[in-house]
């Protein structure tokens, strides 16, 4: 299972030592969401930020794009330091040369989805992903609640995961917290974007380890052996 606290609920006056704190955390990847004003109603930070930090950290960086020209960023952001760049499904015919581009510049490639948006769109391009993320909320802004109607989809993306023998992470995030995603993990999940749940703790070592073995006890494979 894989903890990925997101930066949008840092302190940004402090942005340096907030990253440093999830390098110290033991969680797996730093969930970085980029945000164009267009694709979503906001504004968070770009290539020149998660380049700034890079050199501060070990840990990996899983770059969300939700932004309706991803093609324009991709190598500001690859050569940021991205690891993984994940660009959107509602994108439409954008989205086979964009997962082409992420590849060739050598980067892990994931497709989120939209709570509106049904599940049917990403099956096309399952066995060309890394990651699948399927937001749990309408992206824009942290701190909201977590919509319940999104869980039949990890269920659905995991059931096609197992049926065609793929291997993609099926990663959520919005309002992703120590009890969704309990149900986040039963229904299928194994990568767990949190914001809130996590920076908005004294002792985030504490909360991923919290967080860890919550889903690592909540997930089918935990629960067959049981
Ligand atoms: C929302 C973002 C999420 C969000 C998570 O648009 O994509 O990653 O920052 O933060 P919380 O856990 O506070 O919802």
């Amino acid at each position: 299972m894989i903890i990925a606290p997101s930066l949008l609920a840092a302190d940004f006056g402090h942005v340096a030592r907030e990253a440093r704190r999830v390098d110290r955390s033991g969680a797996d990847w730093l969930h970085l969401d980029i945000m164009d004003g267009h694709f979503v109603p906001n504004i968070s930070f770009g290539p020149a930020v998660v380049a700034a930090i890079r050199p501060l950290l070990k840990i990996f960086f899983d770059v969300h794009l939700m932004c309706s020209r991803p093609q324009i960023l991709l190598e500001p952001f690859a050569n940021a330091g991205a690891g993984q760049m994940n660009i959107h499904v509602e994108l439409g015919e954008q989205v086979t040369p964009l997962l082409w581009k992420i590849k060739s510049l050598g980067k892990k490639v994931g497709l989120a989805i939209n709570p509106p948006t049904a599940i049917g769109l990403v099956q096309p391009y399952l066995d060309q992903i890394d990651t699948l993320l399927i937001m749990t909320v309408n992206p824009g802004f942290g701190g909201q609640e977590f919509i319940h109607e999104t869980l039949p989809k990890i269920q659905q993306a995991a059931a096609w995961r197992r049926e065609k023998g793929l291997s993609y992470h099926i990663t959520v995030g919005g309002g992703v917290d120590f009890k969704t995603a309990a149900e986040c993990a039963h229904a299928g999940a194994d990568t767990f974007v949190s914001g809130t749940a996590i920076f908005h703790q004294r002792d985030m070592k504490s909360a991923v380890k919290r967080m860890r073995k919550i889903v690592d006890r909540s997930g089918p494979q935990a629960l067959s052996t049981s």
